[in-house]
C-alpha cells in the first residue's frame, strides 16, 4: 500500500483519537539500526525510538534471531505452565534491579505494570491512597489515568478517588516560584501537605517516574527523592517507581534511572526498552512485599512473560551489556547534552535543555523572559527535521517540549548527524518567529 491508501484506512477503519505525528504522517516500512524508512522510501534518522522503546536499534539481528528462534519452537503459552524463557528473565532483572528487589510478574504494557504495582502496594500496606505527582503520566488504564495528570490525557468518566497529586519538582517552572537550591527542595514538603490535607493520613505508596517522560523530561533535583521516599515511609507508605521510560539503560551510568537519586524502590515497574518493541513489561518487588499477594486472590496473564517476549527480552539486555552499557550512554549522552546546550547558546527560543543520558528535552519558549510556552515552533521544529530526515518526540503539559532518547547503540557520528539537522531546522523555524 502507498502512503494515501494507509492514510485512507487508517482513517476508516481506526480511532480517530490515535495521536499522530507531523502534518503530512507518514507510514513507516522498514527499519535498521538507527534508521528506518518510511513507504515512500524516505530515511530517517529515528531520536525517538518508537517512544523511547527502540534501545538497542531497529531489528537488531540478536534480537531478531531469537524471536525468530523461540517463535519457530512455542509462541504461546500463557502463565498457567511455567516457562524457561520466563524464570530466565526474572532471574536476570533481580540481578539488575537495585536494592532487593527479586520478584516479577510479566504483563505486557506499562499500563498493567503500574496496575499492578498499585494493587500490590495496597495489598501490602492494608491502605488505600497513592500519592502521585502533577504531570505524571502512568497510562490508559482507569486507574492509571487516575494517576496521569495532563488533563488531555485523562479520558472516560471514572477516576479513583483514591489518588492524590503533589507538586512537581519542575525547576524550569518552579511551582512554588523559588529557585533551586536556595529554595531547599521545598516542593517535596507538597507530598507531606497532600497526605496530611487530603488523605486518610495513612498511604499505600508514593508513585513517581524518576523524570517525568510525557511530562517534558522533568528531572527532579538530586535530593528529591531522598525527602519524598522518607516522607511516605513516615505514612506507612511505600515507593512505587515508574521507570517505563527510565529502565533499561536510558538515563546513563545506571540500569535504571532512580539510581541516580541513590534511592531504593520498593515497587518498579517497566516497559517499553525492556525487549526493543516486542510486547513486555514487569512489576517487580521484594520477596517480602510479594508474600502479601499469597492468598490475595489470584492471578494469570494470557500473554505475560510469553515465551517469545522473554527471548527478545533477555537478548535485549545482552545487546546492552555487550554494546550499550551505562559507560556508553553516559559518554554519547554527555557528548549530545553539549552539543545541545551549544544550540541554547544560539536560539533564544530554547528555554531549558535537560535530562539524563540519551533522554534529553529541549522546553521551547517565546522568549527566556516571559518563558511563555512555544508549542507551535515546536510543531515548525518537527516539520523542518522530519524534511531534514530526523525523527524526534514531543511533550510536556504545554506541548512546548522536544523529547529526544535515540536507540543507546547511537554514536557520537549519529548524535553529530542529529546535531546538524536540528541546528539547520531550529534556524528556520528561528527565521520565521524573528
Ligand atoms: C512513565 C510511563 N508509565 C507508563 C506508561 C504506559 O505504558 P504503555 O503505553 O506501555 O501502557 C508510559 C507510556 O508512555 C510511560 O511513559
Amino acid at each position: 500500500m502507498n502512503t494515501q491508501e494507509i492514510l485512507d484506512k487508517q482513517r476508516q477503519y481506526l480511532w480517530p483519537n490515535h495521536l499522530l505525528y507531523y502534518t503530512d504522517p507518514m507510514p513507516l516500512d522498514h527499519g535498521e539500526g538507527m534508521y528506518v524508512w518510511d513507504v515512500a522510501g524516505k530515511k530517517y534518522l529515528d531520536f525517538f525510538g518508537g517512544i523511547l522503546t527502540t534501545s538497542v536499534g531497529h531489528n537488531n539481528p540478536k534480537v531478531v534471531d531469537a524471536i525468530c528462534r523461540q517463535a519457530g519452537k512455542l509462541i504461546h503459552s500463557s502463565t498457567l505452565y511455567p516457562h524457561e524463557n520466563h524464570v530466565k528473565l526474572a532471574e536476570k532483572l533481580a540481578e539488575i534491579t537495585p536494592g532487593d528487589l527479586e520478584t516479577s510478574y510479566f504483563t505486557n504494557s506499562g499500563s498493567e505494570a503500574n496496575e499492578n504495582a498499585i494493587i500490590l502496594a495496597q495489598t501490602y500496606t492494608d491502605n488505600r491512597e497513592i500519592v502521585a505527582l502533577r504531570h505524571a503520566y502512568a497510562g490508559r488504564t482507569t486507574l492509571t489515568m487516575s494517576v496521569t495528570a495532563h488533563a488531555p490525557w485523562r479520558m472516560g468518566k471514572t477516576f479513583s478517588p483514591d489518588i492524590k497529586h503533589a507538586i512537581n519538582p519542575y525547576c524550569y517552572r518552579c511551582p512554588l516560584k523559588m529557585t533551586y537550591p536556595e529554595c531547599g527542595v521545598a516542593c517535596a514538603q507538597d507530598v507531606e501537605d497532600v497526605i496530611r490535607t487530603t488523605t486518610s493520613g495513612k498511604i499505600a505508596a508514593f508513585m513517581a517516574e524518576p523524570i517525568q517522560g510525557v511530562g517534558g523530561f522533568i528531572t527532579p533535583p538530586d535530593e528529591y527523592f531522598g525527602i519524598v521516599t522518607e516522607i511516605a515511609k513516615s505514612y506507612g507508605g511505600i515507593f512505587i517507581c515508574d521507570e517505563v521510560q527510565t529502565g533499561f539503560g536510558r538515563t546513563g551510568t545506571h540500569w535504571f534511572g532512580i539510581q541516580h537519586w541513590d534511592v531504593e524502590p520498593d515497587i518498579m515497574t517497566m516497559a517499553k526498552g525492556i525487549a526493543n518493541g516486542m510486547p513486555m513489561a514487569n512489576t517487580i518487588t521484594t520477596q517480602e512485599i510479594a508474600q502479601a499477594m499469597k492468598g490475595a486472590g489470584l492471578t494469570i496473564s494470557t500473554f505475560g512473560g510469553n515465551p517469545v517476549s522473554s527471548a527478545a527480552s533477555l537478548a535485549t539486555i545482552e545487546v546492552m551489556e555487550e554494546e550499550a552499557d551505562g559507560a556508553h550512554v553516559q559518554a554519547v549522552g554527555d557528548y549530545f547534552r553539549a552539543g545541545l546546550e551549544r544550540l541554547w547558546e544560539k536560539y533564544p527560543l530554547i528555554g531549558d535543555v535537560r535530562g539524563k543520558g540519551l533522554m534529553q528535552g529541549i522546553e521551547m519558549v517565546m522568549d527566556r523572559e516571559s518563558k511563555e510556552p512555544a508549542p507551535q515552533a515546536v510543531n515548525h521544529l518537527f516539520e523542518e527535521t522530519k524534511a531534514r530526515g530526523l525523527l524526534i518526540g514531543k511533550g510536556g503539559l504545554y506541548g512546548n517540549v522536544v523529547r529526544i532518547s535515540p536507540p543507546l547503540i547511537a554514536t557520537r557520528e549519529h548524535v553529530d548527524e542529529a546535531l546538524d539537522i536540528l541546528d539547520r531546522s531550529f534556524a528556520e523555524v528561528h527565521e520565521s518567529v524573528g
